[in-house]
């Protein structure tokens, strides 16, 4: 019998892990299948009750559950704890155990770009929701010391900070007050749905100060090259978008559920395709 693996959302149609995690199973040669399961607000309890009822061994988490997830779950692991969010549920010894692989995986995209390390980086996230805190303490997590947040809310920027349990030096910005002084950052990180489709044309920040040896990163993978991205390549940035953190958070997850470490360039493939590129 296949164990059941899946993805829980709202919506969930759109979902490219089930291709990738069934690829990968496939691939690995493991007796298992994964599946998108959508799943209502007022379902959510009912249905982790339910996954757990039929033996249900691994799943993702996605919008709108990744925070209210977690009183359902028997434990939460540090990292997720910390977020605040949880995307990626493992099942042990009868336990539910929660974990946030967001974060990690966008960390594990960036590495495999940057090869310096990435501890001396001054870093600039744009936007303070659910994607910035994963980013935000995955990389205090790793060492990097100087990271400012900037918002158009700067209180939720500065919330993130307050919480932080790791040792960093950080600031609360406005947007404008960021762009002001972009050319003091080597990283910068957009963690907004700024410039998504289908609102191709805008950008969350002015790059009039980046400079050319920045390493501009963008969590948008629809389009693989969003404004902000083009608009930094054009002033000689290196880029990077937002397919590598979708890969990686997938694959920490596939090893999270299985011990075994996935094959990257074909998960990458199967998202590719997917979107058409
Ligand atoms: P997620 O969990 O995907 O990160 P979120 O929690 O809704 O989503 O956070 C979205 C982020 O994008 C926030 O930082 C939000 O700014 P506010 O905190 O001020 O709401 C930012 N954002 C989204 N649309 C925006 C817009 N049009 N202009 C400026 N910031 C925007």
């Amino acid at each position: 019998m296949k164990q059941i693996y899946g993805v829980i959302g709202d919506p969930i149609s759109h979902s490219m892990s089930p291709d990738m995690h069934n690829d990968a199973f496939t691939d690995q040669e493991l007796e298992a299948y994964y599946n998108a399961f959508h799943v209502r607000p007022d379902h959510l309890e009912d249905a982790v009750k339910g996954m757990k009822a039929i033996g249900v061994k691994g799943f993702n988490i996605t919008v709108p559950h990744k925070t209210a997830i977690i009183p359902f779950l028997d434990q939460v692991d540090e990292l997720a704890a910390a977020i605040g969010a949880v995307n990626t549920v493992k099942y042990e010894n009868g336990q539910f155990i929660g974990y946030n692989t967001d974060g990690l995986g966008f960390v594990a995209g960036l590495k495999e770009e940057l090869h310096e390390s990435l501890i001396e980086k001054r870093t600039l996230i744009i936007g303070a929701g659910g994607a910035a805190r994963g980013i935000y303490y995955s990389l205090v997590s790793e060492g990097i010391r100087e990271i400012d947040i900037a918002n158009r809310t700067v209180s939720r920027a500065q919330q993130i900070i307050i919480e932080n349990p790791y040792e960093a030096k950080s600031n609360s910005l406005t947007i404008q007050a960021a762009a002001e002084r972009l050319n003091e950052y080597d990283l910068i990180i957009n963690t907004t749905s700024i410039g998504m489709k289908p609102n191709v044309d805008e950008m969350p920040i002015s790059l009039q100060h980046l400079r050319n040896d920045a390493f501009v990163s963008d969590i948008i993978y629809n389009p693989l090259e969003t404004k902000f991205l083009s608009e930094a390549k054009k002033k000689g940035a290196s880029i990077q978008n937002g397919l590598p953190m979708f890969i990686h958070q997938g694959a920490l997850a596939f090893r999270i559920w299985t011990g075994v470490e996935p094959n990257i360039e074909r998960m990458k493939a199967i998202v590719l395709k997917k979107l058409g590129g």
